[in-house]
């Protein structure tokens, strides 16, 4: 298992393991619980990492037993699970597997479950330390978070813990964000609360902060004397699928760049922390968010787009309009580009610009340092015709990485230069693959330990960044843009950094 970089225990070569516990998921039937929750906790056990006697209780409205229950996880376990199935560490995760039906409004389903989790620690040895998933629409969370007050299920004894996870949108605004805040945090502690933003799970994201922080060489270019801007991209191949009832309204802004996005930009600005302490980090974290300043002219510095039908590897595909369960009238963006500044002595004059969407070119996510061009090149011009600017990418999916590009010549008689790639590849340089982003953050969930979950102060700094945008857009008389399946987004994408001079990389 390798090391955790955030953590400050004198244990950390240590497997960290997860003491007696169990998990309750509310949304249990999902798409999320399906293809991440329950392969990601089988993951864990297969690892040797949660306790023999682990509990896993599904809450839904379906009409279900544990039996059931236990069926569904072990398909789902078979078809996503990232490690090899093996019926002996099967066996024992089933048996600590239960399953509670009920409607969220139902006081008698609650008190089942109540009993549900006090058997488990009779049984299983539980200790009373359960968490509380909610895989649930964020309309749900207060009455669930009421619920679990009412039933006592909110309550710990003794040395026993009770955390609840929340899935984002943790909002739909900043307004609403806070309502939620409040409501999630009167009856859960602050620091009983795990927001969970999966790309904080990812072991590239962490990587982020290793070449950041454990490396002399980069910190002395990472600045506005050095950095012209910043290029953040999350790039998706695929439509929405069957997820209208979520998306539409929603959009790829709020979606992925409220939270995802914003926190990448977080990690690749911020000063370094005192220490890997989840205070310190996010100190550090929130000094860079709340340091972001708007284009002013909002309009010319970003652009929003909607994938129209067409053909995307060799398949035709419909556009967002077609999809079942959007309005033909949906102004829903699928896909968001937007110029940021960081407003401080580090970034004064660097934009970061922040681009996602679905049904481009390739899935693709990175985070690309485009450096300024050398001041002079002793080189005669047209030999320099194919040299860029330098750049360092560090790619957090697929093919995890670090990419840095720069100047060499070409063999032959004159002086001729063009770009070159230097490539770090995690699947070369390490014989382990990483987990998955949900393993890594269950895990986290059931030790305590907070660093990759953001705080709700991030989440209320990520909204007062992204609301003024989503204000301007939901006022604007010009619609999202199309744009073809396959490439790279709406013609206004290109247009808005041609404005400020750039293009956007091809990733
Ligand atoms: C989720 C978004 O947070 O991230 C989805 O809600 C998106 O719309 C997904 O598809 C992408 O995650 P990943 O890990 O595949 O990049």
């Amino acid at each position: 298992m390798s090391p955790n970089p955030l953590r400050n225990d004198e244990d950390r070569r240590l497997p960290r393991i997860a003491g007696p516990a169990g998990l309750v998921i509310f949304g249990v039937t999902g798409d999320l619980a399906r293809k991440k929750l329950l392969p990601a906790v089988y993951d864990l056990a297969n690892r040797g990492l949660l306790p023999p006697g682990f509990g896993l209780t599904g809450f839904a409205r379906r009409d279900w037993n544990a039996d059931h229950f236990a069926q569904v996880t072990k398909e789902a376990v078979q078809q996503h699970a990232r490690t090899p199935f093996r019926e002996r560490v099967w066996r024992q995760l089933e048996q600590g597997i239960r399953f509670v039906p009920g409607e969220f409004d139902d006081d008698d389903a609650f008190d089942r479950l109540a009993a549900t989790v006090r058997e488990l620690d009779a049984e299983r040895g539980t200790a009373g330390n359960h968490a509380f998933y909610l895989s649930v629409p964020p309309s749900a969370f207060p009455l669930v978070c009421r619920q679990l007050a009412r039933s006592g299920l909110s309550e710990s004894e003794g040395d026993a813990w009770r955390r609840v996870v929340i899935e984002k949108p943790f909002g739909h605004d900043l307004a609403s964000a806070l309502e939620l805040q409040s409501v999630v945090e009167s009856v859960f502690p602050g620091d009983s609360v795990f927001r969970i933003d999966h790309y904080l799970g990812k072991e590239t994201v962490q990587n982020l902060l290793a070449l950041r922080f454990a490396n002399q060489m980069f910190e002395p270019i990472w600045n506005a004397n050095y950095v012209d801007h910043v290029q953040i991209t999350m790039a998706e191949d695929i439509g929405i699928g069957s997820r209208a009832g979520y998306y539409d309204g929603v959009g790829s802004a709020r979606d992925v760049i409220q939270n995802h996005l914003l926190q990448l930009l977080a990690l690749t600005a911020m000063e370094e922390p005192v220490s890997f302490d989840p205070k310190a980090l996010r100190a550090e974290k929130e000094k860079v968010l709340s340091a972001i300043t708007l284009p002013e002219d909002i309009a010319a510095h970003t652009a929003r787009g909607q994938y129209a039908s067409g053909w995307q590897g060799g398949e035709k595909v419909k556009g967002f309009h077609e999809e079942n369960g959007i309005p033909a009238d949906s102004i829903t963006d699928t896909f968001a580009a937007i110029r940021l500044d960081v407003n401080t002595r580090r970034w004064a004059g660097v934009p970061f610009y922040l681009r996602t969407g679905k049904r481009l070119g390739r899935r693709v996510t990175e985070i690309a340092i485009v450096f300024k061009r050398a001041p002079h090149l002793p080189f005669p011009l047209p030999d320099t015709v194919e040299l860029g600017e330098n750049a360092l990418v560090i790619r957090v999916q697929p093919d995890e990485g670090v990419t840095l590009r720069f100047g060499a010549k070409v063999p032959g008689t004159v002086m001729e230069v063009r770009d070159v790639t230097m490539d770090f590849g995690y699947g070369h340089a390490f014989t382990e693959n990483s987990p998955e982003a949900y393993e890594r953050l269950i895990l986290d969930v059931l030790l305590g330990d907070p660093p990759l979950f953001p705080h709700s102060k991030e989440v209320e700094l990520s909204w007062r960044v992204l609301d003024p945008i989503l204000q301007h857009w939901e006022s604007s008389s010009v619609l999202p843009d199309a744009y073809r399946p396959g490439t790279w987004g709406p013609p206004s994408a290109d247009e808005m950094m041609a404005r400020d001079g750039r293009a956007w990389r091809r990733p």
